[in-house]
């Protein structure tokens, strides 16, 4: 199959040839036909954070299920499937007090192949690296079954898999992480793919105020479609002081989607007393945040953070394509461009560069 292998940071992925492993007794073989391009994956191409080389990106994705190994009951060869990066033992503490999100960041290994196995990805002798256990920058992964959900078939899979990382995050720290009720006021800095799904989260939520917060003028308008109801740009003067007065004393909820101290110091500081800023960005390693320690006695205000939504994927997926069928969930919006294998470089350079008009790139398979 083909994908696009990262060989050096920041360098241009190049389209090869990649053998994919036949799936062991809980894998499953997936042909994609749709991949979402996350700022996730910038992080790791310009080497603010560490992966092994060479490796395929992507975890944003959808397709049609090939091949299903001997032990797999949760999916069919057929059955149109949105991925996800945080798969779930089901039996571990997180999993079965209702945190499965947690699960992959302590159970991780379980979801991999053994050193001693075969790689699920290779090229010639040489291993390739499977990335988030999904690789995704490629036309078909092969994966543990509980990283996978079935959903109805008459789902377009280009906007289905949005939801398997861009969209769960966004809206799952709404409903899931902050669990914002109706008539409370919200925040959310950044306004990418993530944070439009946190906007559009928000307004499905009932915030009676939904204040979207981000440097690019075009990313303040393409928010007010998402159901922000007033638009902050840093730029032009406090935005601490601005989200204050529009909330008559700061927000019941923040969300940071940007992934910086500065951006998540900001979401901390818009808040009212009691209230709760939630981080999702990825804040560089050996990076920290710095807030007033007595404030949090004085004003009981929390600042927690979110992995993939704190999902529960297998029933929220299918809710989410059902908002989406209702007019709820603005997956058409979302989309900004749709390109292929060999676009996903200059896409990452988008996101990195922080261009106005792009918020999710999706590359779309036959
Ligand atoms: N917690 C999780 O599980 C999880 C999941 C997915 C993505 N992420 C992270 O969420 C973050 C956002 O991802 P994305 O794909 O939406 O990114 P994106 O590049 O599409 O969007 C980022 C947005 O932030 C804006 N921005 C940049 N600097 C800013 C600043 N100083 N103040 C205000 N706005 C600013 C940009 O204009 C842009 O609109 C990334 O750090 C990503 O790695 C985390
Ligand atoms: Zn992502
Ligand atoms: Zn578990």
């Amino acid at each position: 199959m083909k994908a696009a292998v990262m060989r050096e940071a920041n360098k241009p992925l190049s389209i090869e040839e990649v053998t994919i492993s036949k799936p062991g007794p809980r894998e499953v073989l997936v042909r994609l036909k749709a991949i979402g391009v996350c700022h996730s994956d910038v992080h790791f191409w310009d080497g603010n954070f560490p992966t092994e080389m060479p490796v395929i990106l992507g975890h944003e994705s959808a397709g049609v299920v090939e091949q299903v190994g001997s032990m797999v009951s949760a999916v069919k060869p057929g059955d149109h499937v949105i991925s996800i990066l945080s798969p779930f033992c089901g039996v571990c503490e997180y999993c079965l007090t209702g945190h499965m999100s947690v699960c992959h960041t302590v159970n991780g290994d379980q979801f991999k192949r053994r050193p001693d196995e075969a790689p699920r990805l290779s090229i010639g002798k040489e291993k390739v690296g499977q990335f988030l256990n999904l690789s995704s920058f490629a036309e078909q992964i092969l994966v543990h079954e509980n990283a996978l959900c079935a959903i109805d078939k008459d789902m377009p899979l280009d906007r289905a898999c949005l939801i398997g990382c861009g969209v769960i995050t966004g809206v799952g720290s709404v409903f899931h992480s902050a669990q914002v009720e109706p008539g409370s006021t919200v925040a959310v800095i950044g306004c990418g793919g993530v944070g439009l799904a946190a906007i559009n989260g928000a307004a499905i939520a009932g915030a009676s105020r939904i204040i979207a917060v981000d440097l690019s003028p075009e990313k303040l308008q393409l928010a007010t479609r998402f159901g922000a109801t007033d638009t902050v740009n840093p730029k032009n003067g406090n935005a601490i002081e601005a989200v204050k007065e529009l909330t008559k004393g700061g927000v019941h909820y923040s969300f940071e989607c940007v992934g910086s101290k500065q951006t998540a110091e900001l979401a901390y500081h818009m808040l009212r007393p009691r209230g709760v800023a939630t981080i999702i960005g990825m804040i560089s390693p050996g990076v920290n945040i710095e807030i007033p320690g007595i404030e949090l006695l004085v004003t009981e205000k929390r600042l927690q953070g979110a992995v993939m939504g704190s999902n529960r994927f297998r029933i929220d997926f299918p809710r989410f394509v059902d908002l989406y069928r209702q007019g709820k969930l603005h997956l058409d919006d979302l989309i900004s461009d749709r390109i292929g294998l060999d676009g996903i470089t200059g896409a990452m350079q988008n996101l990195k560069n922080n261009k106005g008009t792009v918020a999710r790139q999706v590359v779309v398979l036959d």
